[in-house]
């Protein structure tokens, strides 16, 4: 994350925002969280970041859960908890202590988003809270002889009065209930209710506020990106997971097979994560996607722009010679790009020398804010084989600065005169470039 410390970088970082803005305005965000957060007193900033959003123009359902409340309620009456494969058995005393507590948090909650106090980020913010009959359930039922009585799973979310309410410009809180036509009530998780609503509103966005950073890989170094297969493959893995990657990732499976785009999974702990994972390239936790954001693949012409983009401060340095657009027009076949969430990250062309079995690399570059994601190494790799391919030999790179990420990678120091003919008639010897070069 940036560090502002000074009106430039406050500026630039506000700049950097602006294209999230653009996107999230209209969109439909479904944002999911345990009754944990309000027991912790946690709750307050979140809804300042609830508030952010709003009033960029999202259209925002709030699911809260009620789980610690609940087991309070129930030891309070003396109402042990039964769960049956995990899943709470509600009779008829435990829904009453249910709706208590669900009630409760609803109110805490609805008082949070509705504080105005002049000086503070909720300032002028005057949210509308929107709640209702917008979730029929459903009884589970008998699983394995035991009846789950008034546990429920929803069956269906009325979407029309959803969007009612937020064309309206109201946030949605639903509670973990859901209602039948028959006028039962029913307990339901708040992840079921988050992931059906997000998939019969069609969300752009889920997210799950959760106990860890996001899911983590078996060194716990948490996975940033996770694709529908790569989610299934931690599920079905040996490990013992977090509860909440337990409860969470198969729903962030499920909404994404059903066409939401992006669920994210972040952590309740780390205040302003919702912000940092929303308004950030890299994230702070976990996002799930049918498939991965990163494309690497051959320039076209509408490219040129994303390209000088990336170049223009690398020339500015002097780590790279400096193109022109022309020149840059005039070449584009030998470039490829490799793009992040639809936006030119990293580049390099490759100009194969056929005579002498060889091609030069050039235009390695890859966008600063990315740097340490292993994009320079995705492209080298994708450049050798691209190379092979053709049926090269030696893959060789010139450059003034960046000696040692060759070397790192298998290059070695050459005179100039192992240069193909072509490109040692051309070579530059104000800039005194060194020749590195890789047997491929
Ligand atoms: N800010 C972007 C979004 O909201 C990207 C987030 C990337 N997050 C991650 N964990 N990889 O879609």
């Amino acid at each position: 994350m940036p560090i502002i410390t000074t009106s430039a970088d406050f500026v630039a970082w506000f700049r950097s925002v602006a294209p999230y803005i653009n996107a999230f305005r209209g969109k439909t965000f479904v944002i999911a969280f345990g009754g944990e957060v309000v027991a912790d007193g946690k709750f307050v900033e979140l809804t300042h970041d609830f508030n952010l959003l709003a009033a960029l123009g999202i259209r925002l359902v709030l699911v809260h859960g009620a789980r610690p409340q609940i087991e309070q309620h129930l030891a309070r009456n003396n109402l042990g908890d039964t769960y049956h494969q995990g899943v709470r058995m509600t009779d008829a005393d435990s829904m009453q202590c249910v709706k208590e507590a669900v009630g409760r948090v609803r109110v805490e909650i609805e008082a949070l988003l509705s504080m105005g106090l002049a000086n503070s980020p909720m300032a002028n913010a005057d949210i509308r809270v929107a709640g209702g009959n917008f979730i029929t359930a459903q009884p589970i039922g008998i699983i394995n002889g035991v009846d789950l009585m008034h546990t429920g799973s929803v069956r269906k979310v009325d979407i029309a009065a959803l969007n009612d309410r937020m064309e309206f410009g109201e946030v949605v809180l639903l509670s973990p209930l859901g209602y039948s036509p028959t006028g039962e009530v029913f307990n339901v998780t708040l992840e079921d209710i988050a992931t059906a609503t997000a998939i019969a509103l069609d969300a752009d966005k889920l997210v799950f506020l959760m106990d860890t950073d996001g899911v983590q890989d078996k060194k716990g170094k948490l996975l940033k990106e996770l694709t529908i297969a790569g989610a299934q493959a931690v599920l079905s893995g040996k490990r013992k997971l977090p509860d909440d990657v337990s409860l969470y990732l198969p729903c962030a499976i499920r909404a994404c097979e059903a066409g939401v785009a992006r669920t994210h999974l972040i952590s309740r702990h780390t205040d302003g994560a919702v912000l940092q994972e929303l308004f950030s390239d890299e994230g702070i936790g976990t996002m799930v996607v049918e498939s991965t954001l990163n494309t690497l693949r051959a320039a076209t012409i509408e490219d040129v722009g994303g390209i000088l983009h990336l170049l223009r401060p690398l020339e500015a340095e002097g780590i790279l010679v400096r193109r022109n657009r022309e020149l840059l027009e005039r070449e584009i076949a030998r470039f490829v790009v490799l793009e992040h969430d639809h936006r030119i990250v990293g580049c390099a062309a490759l100009y194969p020398f056929p005579d002498e079995a060889a091609a030069e690399l050039a235009c390695l570059a890859v966008d600063a804010q990315c740097r340490d994601r292993g994009y320079g190494q995705v492209i080298l790799d994708h450049m050798t084989g691209l190379a092979k391919t053709q049926g090269l030999k030696k893959l060789f790179v010139l450059t003034t600065r960046t000696a040692l990420w060759f070397i790192e990678r298998g290059f070695s120091e050459a005179d100039v005169s192992a240069l193909p003919s072509q490109k040692k008639s051309l070579y530059n010897w104000q800039r005194k470039s060194k020749v590195f070069v890789r047997k491929i």
